[in-house]
């Protein structure tokens, strides 16, 4: 139903085969956002999903870092940026989780975001689930309140969606 609501954004990303490995279905959304038109609903619709007072915007890099601050300002929200490791200048929380080998790891600045905080996570897919759980995971570490998470694209096959709302949040996807 979503997905077909939103055929105007899915077809404006393409599907690159093989990359960065064999077999993988590589979901490029740099066709989206180079399409005025396509970036401006993509937003829309992502702010369309909110539910509620968001106090900041959660965006996971580097894909999220390009939504989260459109989404932001359109709420009157801040930005929070969810950094890999390594980047961050100030004291810093981590949070660790799987990759298909090996782990990674994400960090925010310890005091980014005060008690009870509302926050709305932006990613611009969400596959395995692994990255943005270990976000809601960081964020509720640092007492922070997350219940909603908005992507363009959700791989559902591979169960990411299913797995945050099994952690309480309510998640939303423009194309499936
Ligand atoms: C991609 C994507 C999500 C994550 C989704 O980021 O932007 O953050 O993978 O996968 P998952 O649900 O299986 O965790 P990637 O780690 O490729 O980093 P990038 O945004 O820097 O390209
Ligand atoms: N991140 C994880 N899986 C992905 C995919 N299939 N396309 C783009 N980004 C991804």
């Amino acid at each position: 139903l979503v997905a077909e609501a939103n055929e105007d954004i899915r077809r404006r990303i393409r599907t690159i085969p093989d990359f960065p490995k064999p077999g993988i279905q590589f979901r490029d959304i740099t066709t989206l956002l180079l399409d005025p038109e396509g970036l401006a609903l993509a937003v829309e619709r992502m702010i369309a999903g909110v539910e509620g007072e968001i106090d900041l915007v959660a965006g996971i890099e580097a894909r999220g870092f390009v939504f989260a601050p459109a989404v932001a300002l359109a709420l009157g929200a801040g930005v929070l940026l969810i950094r890999k490791d390594g980047k961050l200048p100030g004291a810093t929380i981590v949070e660790d989780y799987a990759l298909e080998y090996g782990t990674d790891r994400i960090t925010i600045h310890a005091d980014a975001c005060a008690p009870g905080a509302r926050i709305l996570l932006v990613d611009d897919l969400i596959a395995t689930g692994g990255t943005a759980r270990a976000a809601v995971r960081l964020l509720r570490k640092a007492g922070a309140t997350v219940e909603q998470a908005a992507f363009v694209i959700d791989l559902p096959d591979l169960g990411g969606a299913d797995a945050l709302r099994g952690d309480g949040i309510a998640v939303s996807a423009l194309v499936a």
